[in-house]
């Protein structure tokens, strides 16, 4: 089997999590290739796809969102697992997800998982630490990353 992990990450925990079960994958026998995707970047020949974005303001990036709308065609013909990292839990990170998301693409997703978020403080952009501030009210890092939804989504993948 071979797996293409497409992701996005602006501070590293989602590359984290993309290249962890990449590794993972490739661990158990099959062909697994962790790739930073943009708006122009082909979705390789793979048995299945996973999608792995970070939620900012509510949304996943413009860039991966650019990237489904370029490749759904050849998505729609592929196995398809998400997953999510961000802060929001439960619906409220389900409907993230799904508001972002070239419609058709939900329905013929095999699963989405949410992996928790990581926010190291010192290390945000000036802009980026005062929403934190003001809209959101931290100050401080915040890890709420989940490894049972990491190992979750390897056994989903395995077993698809
Ligand atoms: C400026 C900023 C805005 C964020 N907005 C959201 C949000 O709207 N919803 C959410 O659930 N998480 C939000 N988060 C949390 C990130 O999605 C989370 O920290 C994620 O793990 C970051 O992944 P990355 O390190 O790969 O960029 C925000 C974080 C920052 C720093």
């Amino acid at each position: 089997m071979t797996v293409a992990v497409l992701y996005t990450s602006r501070y590293g925990f989602t590359e984290s999590v993309a290249q962890t079960v990449a590794v993972r994958v490739e661990s158990a026998g099959h062909t697994a290739t962790a790739i930073e995707a943009h708006r122009w970047t082909p979705v390789p020949e793979a048995d299945v796809v996973v999608i792995g974005a970070p939620i900012y303001g509510g949304a996943i990036s413009g860039g991966l969102v650019g990237c489904l709308e370029l490749n759904l065609g050849t998505l729609l013909d592929q196995k398809l697992f998400f997953f999510l990292s961000c802060l929001n839990e439960g619906d409220k990170a389900e409907r993230q997800l799904a508001d972002s998301v070239p419609p058709q693409l939900m329905p013929h997703s095999s699963g989405s998982f949410y992996v928790g978020g990581r926010v190291q403080f010192d290390v945000l952009r000036w802009m980026d630490r005062q929403v934190m501030r003001k809209v959101a009210g931290i100050d401080a890092d915040v890890d709420t990353s989940d490894p049972t939804q990491i190992d979750a989504l390897v056994q989903a993948i395995l077993a698809s």
